[in-house]
């Protein structure tokens, strides 16, 4: 039996769901199913309950899709009813086109985001603007910038402020992306997050680049967090080469160094639950790849989860001193 957190999406009909006397029910609008979420709620995340393109439709502008890693609605939907309250603010300084900063400000609460590529960042003007049209309540803005000095980014009046950070970090220059039929077999398409000739973007750095470039952006976000707030970061299983790559620990490291403590390590699954069991929705290219390594004798298999590893700010810590530090004492309002 597969027990799974009750998140919004979860199906009316699901057996399988661990139900608490408090529960309430309640339609979701990404998933369109009956849900409801108990005050303690599981590790495991049911947020691919319906697929990412019908999460998507009609809540996010057409051109979200050429971003190479979008998260999916359910799990930024998850992570703030889960530890976040209408009003607060949250936090996603690798926005991407803004999937969090959407199901934020769909759920009542302010949201702001940093993205490094305007192209990402211009899309996520437009999820905004678009939420706005559909009765999303809470308030949203995105920086264009380099998010490892988040503190010269963002308005000094935020230390402090924010209740929730949700975020994934890049996982290599390319990822899978969209294909189409080419002349030699298939072509990808919208693959990569920018055209490979800026650095600045964390993609394009190895393992120990991305989780010092990380470990600087969570610094920063600590100082943004109030006492007591929450980090929860999203990584996908990734490999390279046809090898694991650990980049959950290099996450759990980064956070670490950042002054945060590790609370939570909890599965949101990108299969959904039906009928005790998980079906799967693996890309062309992720079937490819590991039916290529089982004929080769590599026991792998289909990934159908991805890590969220979740950090708090200790509630006696105070976050304003350190970015006055930060600034030089130049605080702005
Ligand atoms: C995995 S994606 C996040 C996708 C996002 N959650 C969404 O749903 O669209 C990581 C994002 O980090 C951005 N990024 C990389 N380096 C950055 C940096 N130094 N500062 C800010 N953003 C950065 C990339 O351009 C990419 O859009």
């Amino acid at each position: 039996m597969v027990a799974v957190a009750r998140h919004r999406a979860d199906t009316a009909d699901d057996h399988n769901e661990q139900r608490t006397p408090t529960a309430s029910s309640t339609i979701d609008p990404i998933g369109g199913h009956r849900a409801a979420a108990g005050p303690e709620g599981l590790s495991v995340w049911a947020t691919a309950q319906a697929t990412g393109p019908v999460q998507r439709r009609g809540r996010y502008v057409r051109e979200s899709v050429q971003h190479p890693a979008r998260m999916l609605p359910a799990i930024a939907a998850h992570a703030v009813t889960a530890y976040t309250r209408p009003g607060d603010l949250v936090l996603d300084p690798m926005c991407g086109i803004g999937t969090t900063l959407v199901e934020a400000i769909h759920a009542g609460r302010d949201a702001i985001g940093v993205e490094y590529e305007s192209r990402w960042s211009d899309i996520a003007d437009a999820n905004i603007k678009h939420a706005h049209t559909q009765g999303a309540t809470g308030r949203a803005g995105v920086i264009r910038g380099d998010a490892t000095s988040i503190l010269s980014l963002v308005p000094a009046a935020l230390a402090g402020q924010v209740a929730l950070v949700v975020t994934s970090p890049p996982y290599g220059p390319t990822v899978h992306g969209l294909v189409r039929p080419g002349t030699d077999g298939v072509a990808k398409f919208d693959n990569a997050y920018n055209d490979g000739t800026d650095r600045g973007n964390l993609a394009y750095r190895d393992l120990t680049g991305l989780a010092d470039g990380f470990a600087q952006i969570l610094t920063g976000c600590h100082t943004l967090l109030h006492p007591g707030g929450v980090v929860v970061v999203t990584a996908r299983p990734w490999r390279k080469h046809g090898e694991l790559v650990d980049l959950p620990s290099a996450v759990i490291g980064a956070g670490i160094r950042a002054g945060l403590t590790p609370v939570d390590r909890c599965v949101a699954l990108l299969a959904a639950v039906r009928d005790g069991g998980l079906v799967a929705r693996p890309s062309f290219f992720q079937l490819q790849a590991v039916r290529k390594a089982r004929a080769a004798g590599t026991p792998m298999h289909l990934i159908a989860h991805e890590d969220v590893l979740v950090f708090s700010k200790s509630q006696t810590d105070s976050g304003s001193g350190s970015l006055k530090d930060t600034l030089g004492g130049g605080m702005v309002a």
